[in-house]
């Protein structure tokens, strides 16, 4: 793989994973935030889960612990936390996990185009936007793919990697190769509004929000309903505390504006206050239920 050193802009619940994983897997790394706090917030999360996974390694008797402790180190070691932008330049692969807005992303994609080398791989994680719309703001549409990674990304296993109509082979072929690298399964996808997974989970996340609303069932009995009737680790009120309820509601209100005729895109208002009053799930400690760090209350 030509990919040595990556660039992952966007600390927050899936940046500091992403960058997790590439450190873990041999790659050097620098993590850009705009936020300070969030970067200082994002660096202690990984250095937790490193320590979490290393203990978990020697639990199980797949390493002794002095490994296990040297290898998290060294992935810690392999992270440059920066706000300054300069320090992409020499990235190979530049992946994007900003806030769910598609201008501010265009913006940042544009900033991309400006600083980094002329063959660099440009990915955004987005949940919902085009892939094809940052590839034009960057001025480099051949460079830019879709690497779209799961929450929590050290322990879900799948990463779509998406291709436009304009994205270079090599390019591809090369961000597939990087997926396989962090440890994850890829699948390859079209440019589509939630590629495969958000098409058909969102909308899902959107029924059982319409279902509380209505007063069908609890949140309790809802949940599960779809973890003990359909075997899913978490149910659906849970899952949606778990990605954040603003992002969920960015998604929604990027595909309701522009697809209106689409009947499975809808913004339950319960979503919408739950947002507004500030309760954007796990990452505040409240959304439809509270939360102390990354479990339940
Ligand atoms: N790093 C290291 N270890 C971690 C961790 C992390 N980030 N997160 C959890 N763990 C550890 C926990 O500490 C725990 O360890 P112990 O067994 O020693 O206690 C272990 O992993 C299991 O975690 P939990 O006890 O919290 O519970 P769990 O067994 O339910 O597993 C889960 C957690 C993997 C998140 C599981 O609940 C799950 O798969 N949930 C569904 C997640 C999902 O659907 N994600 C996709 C969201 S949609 C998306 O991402 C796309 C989008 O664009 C919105
Ligand atoms: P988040 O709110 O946890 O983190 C976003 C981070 O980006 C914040 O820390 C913020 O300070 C930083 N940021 C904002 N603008 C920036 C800029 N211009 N430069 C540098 N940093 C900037 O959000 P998240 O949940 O990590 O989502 C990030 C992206 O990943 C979104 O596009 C989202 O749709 C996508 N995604 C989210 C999930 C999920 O479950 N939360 C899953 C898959 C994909």
């Amino acid at each position: 793989m030509a990919i040595k050193k990556v660039g992952v802009v966007g600390c927050g619940l899936m940046g500091h994973g992403i960058v997790q994983v590439s450190a873990q897997a041999g790659l050097e790394v620098v993590a850009l935030e705009t936020d300070a706090g969030a970067l200082e917030k994002g660096l202690g999360r990984i250095r937790k889960s490193l320590d979490k996974l290393a203990s978990k390694a020697v639990e199980k008797g797949k390493k002794t612990a002095d490994v296990a402790k040297a290898e998290a180190d060294s992935a810690f070691a392999r992270i440059k936390g920066t706000g300054e932008l300069g320090d992409l330049a020499d990235c190979d692969l530049v992946v994007e996990a900003i806030v769910e807005n598609l201008d501010v992303k265009k913006s940042l994609f544009a900033k991309f185009g400006e600083i980094c080398k002329p063959d660099a791989i440009f990915a955004s994680n987005t949940s919902s936007f085009a892939i094809g719309a940052m590839g034009e703001a960057s001025g480099r549409p051949g460079r830019m793919v879709g690497l779209h990674f799961f929450n929590p990304v050290q322990l879900m296993r799948l990463v779509e990697v998406v291709r436009t109509d304009a994205t270079d082979d090599d390019a591809f072929s090369e961000a597939r190769a990087f997926g396989e690298a962090v440890g994850k399964v890829p699948v390859s996808c079209k440019d589509t509004p939630g590629f495969v997974v958000n098409r058909l989970l969102v909308p899902y996340m959107v029924q059982a929000l319409l279902m509380l609303e209505r007063g069908d069932a609890s949140k309790q009995d809802i949940d599960t309903a779809m973890q003990f009737g359909c075997g899913h680790p978490m149910g659906p009120i849970t899952l949606t505390d778990y990605v954040g309820l603003d992002t969920t509601l960015f998604i929604l209100e990027g595909w309701c504006e522009n697809y209106p005729n689409e009947p499975a895109f809808q913004i339950p208002e319960i979503l919408k206050r739950k947002v507004s009053e500030g309760k954007l799930g796990r990452k505040t400690g409240e959304g439809f239920y509270k939360w102390d760090g990354d479990k339940k209350a």
